[in-house]
């Protein structure tokens, strides 16, 4: 029995959801579900975007499944909050290029990990109205750590190439040690490639050269960046899952926030909701009923036939739910 934190947020954090928990629901598993509030709403509703009794109820669960929320004017972020709270430092985004799927190439695979702790997620802006200073917070435990996971990453993918991305010509002293850090822990890793570069550069090869990167490491707001453009080289955000793991806690979410633009509509793509949910479950040790949900959606998805449309069908939420669940059991 897992007991698993759903925190659905708002907008289509809500829809992606429901369509997650029903098909967790039909897996031969046996999980306790605990529902936090969090967000826009929840804000509204509680005056606060991340109340105390969500972070107690995702602190004791075994994972936490996150939807998404919109942001609120003035107040901290839920999910960077949450991050913290649960001290989840490693936010591991996989990019690859699905069968039939409009992407730049075909033969992408590749994983941002992105310091999901520090740089300028700080969320400490000071000054007035003239001038406000924004804390880029980047040190080296956090830097070695996010390193290591990296190149550990990397062997369990059984690929060969770490790639730091960094922008040290300019940010001399912070990424200038986030720099350092990479390289110090790629000495452990003699059979591993470490390579760096640029923040900008790399933000061109990763669209005239994607299928040259293998395992991506960046600090929080690099890698944020770098996670949506990764994510419109093959198909777009309705396709991009992300796990947030910590020594005692996995945190997992698609990597696209509340999408206001089609909230309400029962459009949304689901995939990125449930592939999130499949990192959970390899989180959990559950490894083959994970794979065969990667494996599952992406033949639904490579069949075309039922899509959402974002990747060009006119399917709705819950018939591309309904046609992974059909093909699973
Ligand atoms: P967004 O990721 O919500 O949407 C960007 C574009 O991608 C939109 O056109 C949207 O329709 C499309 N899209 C996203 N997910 C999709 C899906 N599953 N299926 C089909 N199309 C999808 O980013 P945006 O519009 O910049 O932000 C909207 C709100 O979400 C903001 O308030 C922002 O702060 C918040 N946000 C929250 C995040 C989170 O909760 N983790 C992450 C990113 C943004
Ligand atoms: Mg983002």
């Amino acid at each position: 029995m897992y007991n698993i934190a759903i925190i659905s947020g708002d907008g289509i954090g809500r829809e992606v959801m429901s369509a997650c928990e029903y098909l967790l629901d039909k897996l031969d598993l046996e999980f306790s579900f605990k529902y936090g509030e969090a967000g826009f709403d929840c804000f509204n509703k509680n005056g606060t975007t991340l109340p105390e009794e969500t972070i107690k109820i995702a602190k004791n669960s075994d994972a936490v499944l996150f939807g998404a929320s919109t942001s609120t004017p003035g107040e901290p972020s839920p999910i960077i909050n949450l991050r913290k709270e649960l001290n989840v430092y490693a936010n591991i985004r996989p990019i690859k290029s699905y069968k039939g799927v409009d992407a730049i190439r075909d033969d992408i695979d590749f994983v941002i990990v992105r310091e999901n702790t520090e740089g300028l997620y700080s969320q400490v802006e000071y000054g007035d109205e003239n001038k406000i200073i924004a804390e880029r917070i980047i040190s080296r435990k956090a830097s070695e750590k996010i390193s290591r996971v990296a190149f550990n990453l990397c062997i369990k993918r059984g690929q060969n190439k770490v790639t730091c991305v960094h922008k040290s010509n300019v940010l001399k002293k912070t990424d200038g040690v986030f720099k350092e850090s990479f390289y110090k822990v790629a000495q452990n890793y003699p059979q591993i490639t470490a390579e760096d570069f640029y923040v900008d550069a790399a933000a061109m090869y990763l669209i005239t050269q994607p299928q040259n990167f293998n395992v991506i490491v960046s600090t929080n707001l690099f890698g944020d960046i770098l996670s949506d453009e990764s994510a419109g080289l093959v198909g777009g955000l309705g396709l991009a899952p992300s796990g947030n793991i910590g020594d005692y806690n996995g945190l997992f979410e698609p990597v696209h926030g509340s999408a206001p633009d089609i909230a309400g509509k029962n459009i949304a793509n689901p995939c990125s909701m449930i592939l999130s949910a499949s990192m959970m479950l390899d989180y959990l040790g559950e490894w083959e009923i994970s794979n065969n949900i990667k494996n599952t959606v992406e033949k639904v998805i490579s069949d075309c036939k039922i899509r959402t449309p974002d990747l060009g069908g006119k399917s709705s939420t819950m018939e591309v739910t309904k046609a992974i669940v059909k093909e699973l059991i």
